[in-house]
């Protein structure tokens, strides 16, 4: 369909060579994985929802001053963004106990945490992304001193942000995953959140019922992954309810700009 050069292939998006230099096209895919892809799917409509709810996300974040790559979305599958150099380690931001911290510490699903912890893990799909120390991410030149320091006050922000944005729409926060890249205008450098921030990076529980509405649906299989994202779309007034609904596509209505 398209002669654009394809820069990267991943497990949930593509990127694409953008309109001029220094951007890229981001294109998110129906493609559901877990466990470093031993489980797969596609999931028809994941791509769309995701798409709309990082564009809320990361229009929000952008607007108060927290950096990010995200310039607009262009379609229902596709944003314009800033070329960055992707630090490769995924930042993990937990309030509660859940997943991996879960059962490598044996503390209870659900257990509200003393503080907001911060984890870095090492983006390597070959080694299942292991959880790595400043000491490693240093050693091994991931980011310097300065670099983790700015890592951890956005991860920190981002978590405010979000805690409070899902808040208001009745969704406990209970942990999220960024990435982070370096941005590079003329010889400045700034580090800016990344990637995308969805259902798929973040575990969300509704605060009446602590029913899950994220990808953990999917990784227990819960069944019902759509209907749940479907579900945060609507919270933050991103689906279009009077519209009959066709197949299990969703409506999207709104735009943020
Ligand atoms: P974890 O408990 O499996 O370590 O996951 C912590 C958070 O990070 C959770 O919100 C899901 C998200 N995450 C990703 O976005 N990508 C990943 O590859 C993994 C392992 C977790
Ligand atoms: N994103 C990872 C994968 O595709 C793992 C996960 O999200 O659980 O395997």
């Amino acid at each position: 369909m398209s002669r654009r050069r394809r820069i990267y292939e991943g497990k949930a998006k593509i990127l694409y060579e953008g309109p001029e230099p220094g951007t890229l096209v981001q294109f998110f895919k129906d493609d559901a994985t877990a466990f470093n892809k031993k489980k797969h799917e596609v999931v028809e409509g994941k791509g769309v929802l995701n798409n709309r709810i990082s564009e809320y996300i990361f229009n929000h974040m952008n607007r108060i001053g927290i950096p990010t790559h995200f310039i607009k979305r262009i379609n229902m599958r596709e944003q314009l963004i800033r070329e960055v150099e992707i630090i490769p380690l995924e930042i993990v931001v937990r309030n509660i106990a859940a997943g991996s911290m879960s059962k490598r510490l044996g503390i209870p699903e659900g257990e509200v945490l003393p503080r907001s912890i911060i984890e870095f893990y090492y983006k390597a799909d070959e080694l299942d992304d292991p959880i790595v120390s400043e000491e490693h991410i240093t050693a091994f030149g991931w980011a310097n001193p300065q670099e983790i320091d700015d890592l951890m006050s956005l991860a920190i922000r981002v978590n405010d942000f979000l805690t409070g944005l899902f808040l208001g729409v009745g969704i406990q926060l209970v942990d999220f995953k960024i990435e982070c890249g370096r941005l590079w205008e003329n010889d400045l450098m700034r580090i800016v959140i990344a990637d995308e921030i969805s259902p798929d990076s973040c575990r969300l529980w509704d605060m009446e019922t602590n029913e899950k509405l994220d990808k953990d649906r999917f990784r227990r299989d819960m069944g019902g992954l759509l209907e749940a994202y479907r579900e945060v779309a609507k919270r933050f007034g991103l689906m279009n309810e009077n519209e009959p609904q066709r197949g299990t596509g969703p409506v999207l209505v709104k735009s943020d700009k």
